[in-house]
């Protein structure tokens, strides 16, 4: 097992990754807080992987909360179900919320720990790759407005983040590769070693090669967690992080949360972002066909959809929380491995994007 840590001072935590830390029991009981334990999952992943967890912490006062299964459901209703099963249950401040499941699990959750009673204990168990690569870790919780991706949220900070790679084996393999999306991220946006290793291993993550895996997540996990400690609330460097998410998060608002995962359109976010770049003069080529081959060979889309014009789509782009004063900031790529956000890009560029796409 691997230990990484979110150096935040007295908000820091550890990153537990191993294979098979859902069986261990101990383990479990240390870094899992509180007499009154909330267990937040869903109806796909329960059946799965909630057992261990059940019968690890049986000794406290353990219960199980499923919320409906869908990026469609990140919303105020489910969060208010999380609210309501906390107050039945009577459950006060000293408890713990334990998020099982992917990054809409986590961030509704997430988000119920920060508001029930002003903030209670919280625990990340992430089950797809995304949610161990990504939205476990960091803080950023919240859930979406049908205007919106995203809109209504808070940082808060887990505990601890525990992550299962063996939970990774019922993953569905689209999940499996939009997963693969988020770490394609921290590769082209922030780091070449890890790009590279990415082109070299592509294969064994999408045979679920468990070292690999491992691999692609400890990496994933040791950059943000290096980001985030740097800027936790994204004034600066944690930008970064949303290398794609601008053009991802309009495919997602317009789809309406239900036919794009968040890992496809961010695939599809990145090629766009690589072409504006090289628009732009920022980078050659030569590495904007290096993104996109490396989100085709992962089988994620390249383009955005097609019935999404360019007026429909800078509106929706105008909306992303990186605007600051009508002023559109996008993550573009300098270089492999490199990036910066800014503002000074062509606006008549981007329109043409679009329009050719
Ligand atoms: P998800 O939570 O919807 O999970 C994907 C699907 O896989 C769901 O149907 C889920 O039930 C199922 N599933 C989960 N684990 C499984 C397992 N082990 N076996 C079988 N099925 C399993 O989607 P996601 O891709 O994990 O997360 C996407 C969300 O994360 C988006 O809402 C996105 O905005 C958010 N996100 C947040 C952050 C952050 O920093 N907070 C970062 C990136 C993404
Ligand atoms: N997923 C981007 C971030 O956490 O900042």
């Amino acid at each position: 097992m691997k230990t990484l840590n979110v150096e935040l001072g007295e908000r820091s935590y550890p990153i537990l990754i191993g294979v098979g830390l859902m069986q261990d029991v101990e383990l479990l009981k240390e870094h899992i807080p509180g007499q009154q334990i909330l267990i937040v999952c869903n109806e796909t992943i329960a059946p799965l992987h909630a057992q261990p967890l059940l019968d690890a912490l049986s000794d406290r006062r353990v219960e199980l909360l499923n919320l409906p299964d869908g990026e469609k459901f990140k919303n105020l209703e489910t969060l208010n179900l999380i609210f309501t099963k906390l107050l039945e249950l009577g459950f006060d401040r000293s408890c713990t919320l334990v998020a099982l499941g992917g990054g809409v699990v986590g961030d509704v959750c997430g988000y119920a720990a920060a508001s029930y009673q002003r903030g209670v204990n919280f625990v990340q168990v992430p089950t797809t790759l995304l949610a161990q690569v990504d939205s476990s870790v960091g803080g950023k919780t919240g859930i979406n407005h049908q205007m919106g991706k995203n809109m209504i949220g808070a940082f808060y900070q887990p505990q601890s983040v525990l992550v299962d790679i063996a939970t990774l084996g019922t993953l569905p393999d689209r999940e499996l590769r939009a997963g693969i999306g988020e770490v394609i991220k921290y590769g082209f946006g922030l780091d070449l070693d890890f790009l590279e290793w990415l082109e070299q291993n592509m294969q064994a993550l999408l045979d679920r090669d468990h070292q690999a895996l491992t691999y692609a997540v400890e990496q994933s996990c040791a950059i943000k967690a290096r980001v985030v400690a740097a800027d936790e609330r994204e004034s600066g460097q944690r930008a970064l992080l949303n290398l794609g998410h601008t053009y991802g998060h309009a495919i997602e608002t317009h789809t309406g949360y239900s036919s794009w995962l968040h890992g496809e359109a961010v695939g599809a976010g990145m090629v766009m972002a690589a072409d504006l770049a090289m628009a732009e003069g920022m980078i050659d080529k030569a590495t904007a066909d290096r993104c996109r081959n490396m989100v085709e060979r992962c089988g994620l889309p390249t383009a955005p959809p097609k019935d999404m014009d360019s007026e429909r789509f800078l509106a929706l782009m105008a909306r992303d929380k990186k605007t600051l004063q009508n002023n559109l900031r996008l993550v573009l790529m300098t270089g492999p491995g490199k990036s910066v956000c800014t503002s000074k890009f062509s606006h008549k560029n981007l329109t043409q994007l679009i329009d050719n796409y």
